[in-house]
């Protein structure tokens, strides 16, 4: 990219624009690595979910095509970053508590630039405190505009000024854009963007827009592309992938996009997140049932068991037609690992309304499930509902939860005891160097003796012991 020509203006149309900034930036570093006689470093910090992390992979190849090398002690490092996450009120905390520190940092290195981007800075009261109280962050944006990166760098590399650049929503998808996977075997693809659910609790489709799905053949582009760069697993996200296609010119099913996946040549596994329970078709049951390649993990958002909650959160299903759908999914896929996220202490839920939740916990019997503690989102319809419930009996609760939720699943976890399993090898051991670490079809984690050259190769191991919520094996 370098012979771009950079005496013309920039381009307009996407990704040419980008590349051209990319170039741009390129050189003004370079100038500034001679004058220092060392690269420039950068550390990105990615506070949400999945999306959240694939975003931060795509801010990570800008940066790296920019001539940018990774730091991973923050305070080192010359460009920091932060993708944030407003899901939650403690997400939201974190972030400002991480800048505070951040800004004593920056006396000590002025050569230091800081950026932040995501979910909480489409919060317009968040950007006006960052105004007011965090002057010496450089860079805000959101995001919507998040393939804009390299053209926000040059902005502020040419001012002195604090840049802020935030979209309310888009109905756009730049496609082609540098990306840097953190891992060399796996990756994440979006196959769509937003969502249009509007539960009553939740922040997302305030900060992440409507919905739009990809193309299907850019989908299919992307991971023909990773495969022949050596990714064996593919993590297909949105957040609530069964509405795939719905808005697309010429509409698609899910469960038709993951057929032409399955065809990719060389592709081993994937998998998918999110399923919305009201969305999930009987034909992608057939088509989990069939499939060679789609992992036998389905992680299933149940948030409440008690119908008159789910009510009030906007879910659109019963407590009936969950575990109705639950027992379809387990009679056609019967070695299905089930996963949930589930919230304690929603707005007027009252101790039935919770006994509901435990018992569709004890009757589902997860895997695993992530609990949480409803978070008040202002702007949502949940913020304002009367009956929010007092700290001390929500707390019992999630407690109480949390207790049934592990006890199930490490029973659960369990049943594999004594099988030889597929596993796809991610890492050498953290805390014992002589094992690796990989993860079975139902995502569950497995370490046994092993080179760091089994990374990112699918091998049988026998799951000799279940320590809980993983497993000790040895290869054959
Ligand atoms: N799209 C996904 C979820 C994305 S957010 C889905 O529909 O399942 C991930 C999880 O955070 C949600 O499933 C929910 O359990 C939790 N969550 C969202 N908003 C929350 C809030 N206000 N308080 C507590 N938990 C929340
Ligand atoms: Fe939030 Fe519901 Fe959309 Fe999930 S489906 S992101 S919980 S609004
Ligand atoms: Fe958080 Fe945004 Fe994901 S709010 S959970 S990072 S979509």
């Amino acid at each position: 990219m370098t012979e771009m020509n950079l005496t013309k203006e920039a381009p307009l149309e996407e990704p040419a624009r980008q590349y051209y900034y990319i170039a741009k930036a390129e050189e003004y570093l370079k100038r500034q690595a001679e004058e220092l006689g060392r690269p420039l470093t950068f550390c990105v910090t990615t506070f949400g979910c999945q999306m959240n992390a694939r975003d931060s992979e795509k801010l990570v190849g800008v940066l790296e095509k920019i001539g940018y090398v990774e730091e991973a002690e923050e305070e080192k490092a010359d460009f920091v970053i932060y993708n944030t996450c407003t899901v939650r009120e403690n997400a939201n905390m974190r972030v400002y508590g991480r800048l505070g520190q951040l800004k004593r940092v920056k006396k000590t290195n002025p050569h230091m630039m800081i950026a932040l981007c995501g979910c909480m800075m489409q919060e317009p009261q968040v950007v006006e405190k960052l105004k007011k109280s965090y002057r010496f962050v450089d860079i805000i944006f959101g995001t919507h505009n998040i393939y804009k990166f390299a053209e926000l760098i040059v902005t502020r590399l040419e001012s002195e000024r604090m840049v802020i650049d935030i979209w309310k929503d888009t109905d756009k998808i730049v496609e082609d854009l540098p990306s840097e996977r953190k891992f060399s075997f796996k990756s994440g693809v979006n196959i769509m963007f937003g969502c249009n659910n509007f539960c009553s609790y939740c922040i997302v489709p305030y900060v992440r827009g409507r919905e739009r799905s990809r193309n299907p053949k850019d989908i299919v582009r992307e991971i023909e592309g990773l495969v022949s760069d050596g990714v064996v697993e593919v993590m297909l996200l949105g957040q609530n992938v069964n509405s795939y296609g719905k808005t697309l010119d010429e509409p698609m099913t899910f469960a038709r996009l993951l057929q032409e996946i399955e065809k990719i040549e060389g592709l081993e596994r994937i998998r998918f997140m999110t399923s919305h329970p009201k969305d999930l078709s009987d034909e992608l049951i057939q088509v989990m049932k069939n499939s060679k390649k789609i992992c036998k993990h389905l992680h299933l958002p149940v948030q409440s068991g008690s119908t008159r909650i789910l009510e009030k959160m906007n879910r659109r299903y019963t407590k009936e037609t969950y575990l109705e759908l639950v027992d379809k999914i387990k009679t056609a896929v019967p070695d299905i690992s089930l996963t949930t996220d589930i919230i304690v202490g929603f707005p007027g839920e009252t101790e039935e309304d919770f006994l509901e939740t435990m018992d569709v916990v004890k009757k589902v019997r997860y895997d695993s499930a992530f609990t949480f503690i409803y978070s008040k989102r202002s702007g949502t319809p949940a913020a304002v509902m009367e009956e929010q419930i007092p700290e001390e009996i929500v707390k019992e609760r999630f407690d109480r939860l949390l207790k049934e939720v592990q006890d199930i699943s490490s029973e659960v976890c369990a049943v594999h005891t004594g099988t030889t399993q597929e596993v796809l090898v991610e890492s050498v051991n953290d805390h014992d160097s002589s094992l690796v670490t990989g993860r079975l079809s139902n995502n569950i984690l497995v370490h046994f003796p092993g080179e760091a050259d089994l990374i990112g190769k699918i091998v049988d191991v026998f799951l000799e012991e279940c320590k809980g919520f993983y497993y000790i094996g040895r290869r054959i």
